[in-house]
């Protein structure tokens, strides 16, 4: 009940072609079942959770197998590359395991098609004039969490060359919108400033990142999942790019707060500067593109979290307390 999973499930629940969710989590620190209490509530027959770990291959083959699963989209990762560089070992489980006990799942049972949901991180950092991104760009991961990503792409690869598995791969932009955990950029910004916090922002805030409303990237990911090409990467962006610093001036303002709460802080190692991916294929091939301009989805974020003041309180537990302020403390 992460981020993207969570935002994906209300999505998918509200379509009029209708299916059957099986909501397989962990639960680690950032999912959270409020994030669903709405569809749970409901006790629809048409939605169903299971607490399970997707490295536990007997157990999610068991649970694909008894609910005749018909697809699989892998939402599941450690997301946070701070954390990956305080402990990679933790996103290479979940992240490389993880996704190659999913792919060995889809083997073995009747799933008709796996979707690996990934990240532009794996192709590492665009200097400032460079083209973005394609598909067909080389992996050059620069950080423990996007080294693990790309890991897992080439798994899902390595599964459609050697077993002709039914599968795809998205890699999208930053993700922002609503239920997102307050350790990434906006929701932080956004907790710090409500809570006149000083806001860290990374060396010198030139950091330019291409950010995609989360409900955008859902349609993208169900656009590949009914109508993607078998074997198929689909890069799905924002057309948004931005320098941190401004960014971070842009909330600050729409929350009415002074840029004297921005802190300049040591740079995150291994820092990728830009981040900028070209998405004609899904374009061209699927009819998809971006629909929300940073502007309006700022508004309706920043809007969420102020009226969902309780839901941030509630995430932002005493353990996640002790990490953030180990992050920052050498900074
Ligand atoms: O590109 C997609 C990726 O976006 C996803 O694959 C990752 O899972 C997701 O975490 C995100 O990675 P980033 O490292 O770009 O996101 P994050 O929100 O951590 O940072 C965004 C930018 O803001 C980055 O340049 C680092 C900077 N930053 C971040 C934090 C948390 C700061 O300057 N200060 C901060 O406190």
């Amino acid at each position: 009940m992460g981020f993207i999973g969570s935002n994906f499930i209300n999505f998918a629940v509200n379509l009029d072609q209708k299916f059957k969710i099986i909501n397989i989590d962990k639960l680690t620190y950032a999912g959270n079942p409020e994030n669903l209490k709405n569809i749970e509530n409901k006790r629809s027959n048409n939605y169903k959770f299971y607490r399970a770990d997707i490295c536990d291959f007997k157990t999610i083959n068991k649970i694909v197998t008894k609910e005749k699963v018909d697809y699989i989209i892998n939402f599941a990762a450690e997301t946070h590359v701070d954390r990956s560089i305080d402990n990679p070992s933790i996103c290479c489980d979940t992240n490389i395991f993880g996704t190659q006990s999913l792919l060995n799942v889809t083997r073995k049972t009747n799933v008709q098609k796996y979707i690996q949901v990934s990240t532009d991180e794996v192709y590492g950092s665009l200097n400032f004039e460079g083209s973005p991104f394609t598909e067909t760009s080389h992996l050059s991961p620069n950080n423990p969490y996007s080294a693990s990503k790309a890991s897992a792409d080439l798994l899902v690869r390595a599964y459609f060359k050697t077993f002709d598995l039914p599968v795809n791969i998205t890699r999208c932009s930053n993700n922002y919108g609503p239920y997102q955990f307050p350790e990434k950029l906006i929701p932080l910004i956004i907790h710090n400033a409500l809570n006149d916090i000083p806001i860290p922002i990374y060396g010198q805030g030139i950091n330019i990142r291409d950010w995609i409303y989360v409900a955008d990237h859902c349609e993208g990911i169900f656009k590949v999942l009914i109508s993607g090409k078998i074997g198929e990467i689909y890069n799905i962006g924002g057309d948004s790019e931005l320098r941190n610093i401004d960014l971070v001036k842009n909330v600050l303002k729409s929350l009415n707060k002074p840029e004297t709460l921005i802190t300049f802080v040591k740079d995150r190692p291994g820092h990728d500067l830009r981040y900028a991916i070209n998405y004609n294929k899904i374009t061209k091939d699927l009819g998809w593109k971006p629909k929300t301009k940073l502007d309006d989805g700022l508004n309706w974020t920043i809007k969420w979290y102020l009226e969902n003041q309780e839901w941030l309180k509630n995430v932002i537990s005493k353990n996640y307390l002790k990490y953030y302020e180990k992050q920052y403390k050498n900074r």
